[in-house]
């Protein structure tokens, strides 16, 4: 990551960045001292005579450079801050995480007004910008490696330079995990990352179950989708437990590290991103590893089903039923149908043996999702109102979307099997929804304690935009966090 300090006097600047108002304006700093207060008042003049010329607008994360060859600094960058909330200096991070400087540092003069939360923008945007996934030993371009930012008071930004840190740190963990191919990212190389993640934390415990203690504890639905193929399913369980937790929530994320369909195959352009099948599940344990790393007060596990679902003689059939952890049975006629199956075991685990407070399940579910929200939204479930908002809340505070959606109860009836508790794959009615009724039926006792986020949609971006670069997006890491610093 680059690196980010608070300064209240830098020396030698060279790139400068200025904050731009919507009024026009670029705003003064007058409690930078030293070399760059005296060049400040100079480069201001120069600066508004820019923006009078030009117009800027202020536009968050839009960027007019100023050259001034010979002179110091050697290059103003005007960056627009929109509103300044804290969305618009994430934007402005992002913006600055793409301009090309030659020493690749940049020096941020903020706004004597800005808050803590103006930081905190300012670096996720510029952490989660400037993320690469590259298997190649050849050098990415020369872009910004070191960034001062010039506050009056560096110690009243620090909390929230720290909450961006780990916020950042978590969503990079779950974009490597996401982005890595299949070859190398099978289910027992994912419970290794894990384990290595953890070991960095005090409080953190890893379980990892392998297929034959899945088979002795009946895990049917992990077991039959990860049968397919030659490198076997796992269940991690990933656990924050802080002694002061009052409350323990468990998240449950959906881990295919390669979706072909099964038996039940994909066409060719329909498969050709799937190793990010496992997006749910690389959101939930990072969740849990940023929990650790901020210490929140309370416990949450994380529960990663993995499973690559694979076609072979080995494969599971459609038309099996498969036998859950719990007891409850489904039949499953598509076996493309295979995360709500490997979820299930997840849920059903949780409801019976954790019995948390909260149970949240995120997934890369169904193709629906981005036919009815489009690509940078996710389908939000809950029977209980306060839930559902508080947990679209976070979302929205947190630089993510998700909308609800409804769970009708004349639904209900397309799962009905002649031959099992539930069928799987309902051909009647909304994909995302039926998807997420299903998944109900595990949830037992917390059913109305349960959100469920399919983020099939946004947990990629086809192209960067600004805190998102082209790839995965670790989606759901942001939000589990603010919304767990909220319990
Ligand atoms: N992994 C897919 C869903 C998906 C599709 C995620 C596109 C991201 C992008 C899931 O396993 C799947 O295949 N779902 C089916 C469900 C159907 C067979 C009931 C779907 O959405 O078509
Ligand atoms: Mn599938
Ligand atoms: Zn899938």
């Amino acid at each position: 990551m680059l690196a980010i300090r608070l300064v209240e006097h830098p020396d030698a600047v060279d790139t400068l960045v200025l904050p731009v108002r919507p009024t026009g304006a670029a705003t003064e700093q007058t409690r930078v001292t030293g070399t760059a207060v005296q060049v400040a008042q100079e480069v201001t003049a120069e600066a508004e005579a820019l923006l009078a010329a030009t117009g800027h607008g202020g536009t968050a994360g839009l960027v007019h450079e100023l050259p001034r060859p010979l002179r110091t600094p050697s290059r103003v960058l005007l960056v627009g801050t929109g509103a300044g909330g804290e969305a618009d200096w994430r934007a402005f991070g992002a913006a600055l995480a793409r301009v090309r400087v030659p020493d690749g540092s940049l020096t941020v003069a903020l706004p004597a007004d800005a808050g803590p939360e103006a930081v905190r923008g300012l670096a996720e945007g510029l952490w989660l910008a400037s993320y690469r996934f590259r298997m190649t030993d050849r050098d990415d371009d020369a872009t910004v490696r070191d960034v001062v930012v010039a506050v009056p008071e560096p110690a009243r930004y620090e909390a929230a330079l720290a909450a961006a840190r780990v916020t950042a740190r978590a969503t990079r963990f779950a974009r490597d995990l996401t982005n890595m191919p299949s070859s190398v990212k099978c289910p027992e190389w994912f419970a290794d990352q894990v384990r290595a993640a953890a070991r960095e934390y005090d409080g953190l415990t890893v379980t990892v179950r392998e297929p034959e203690q899945l088979a002795a504890e009946g895990f049917g639905g992990i077991l039959a989708v990860g049968g397919g193929s030659a490198r076997g399913p796992r269940l991690v369980e990933l656990s924050w437990q802080p002694p002061d937790a009052r409350r323990h929530v468990v998240l449950v994320g959906k881990g295919i590290t390669f979706d072909t369909g099964g038996i039940s195959i994909k066409p060719r352009e329909a498969m050709k991103l799937m190793r990010k099948d496992m997006g749910g599940a690389a959101a939930v344990v990072s969740a849990v590893i940023g929990a650790a790393a901020l210490r929140l007060p309370v416990r949450v596990t994380a529960l990663a089903p993995l499973a690559e679902n694979m076609v072979s003689g080995s494969a599971f059939r459609p038309g099996d039923v498969i036998r859950h952890y719990g007891g409850m049975t489904s039949e499953s006629t598509n076996s493309d149908a295979e995360g709500r199956l490997v979820l299930a075991d997840g849920l059903a685990y949780a409801a019976h043996r954790l019995a948390p407070d909260l149970l949240v399940s995120v997934a890369t579910l169904t193709g629906a999702n981005a036919v009815a929200l489009g690509k940078r939204t996710a389908a939000l479930y809950s029977d209980r109102d306060e839930l559902a908002e508080a947990v679209a809340a976070a979302a929205a505070a947190a630089g993510e979307r998700a909308w609800r959606m409804p769970l009708p109860a004349d639904y209900v009836e397309y799962l009905n099997s002649d031959i099992a508790d539930v069928f799987s794959a309902p051909e009647r009615g909304a994909g995302s929804v039926t998807a997420a009724l299903y998944l109900r039926e595990f949830t037992g006792k917390l059913r109305d304690r349960w959100v469920h986020l399919d983020m099939s949609a946004p947990s990629w971006s086809d192209s960067d935009d600004a805190e998102l670069v082209k790839g995965a997006t670790g989606w759901g890491v942001r939000t589990l966090l603010r919304w767990l610093a909220t319990l």
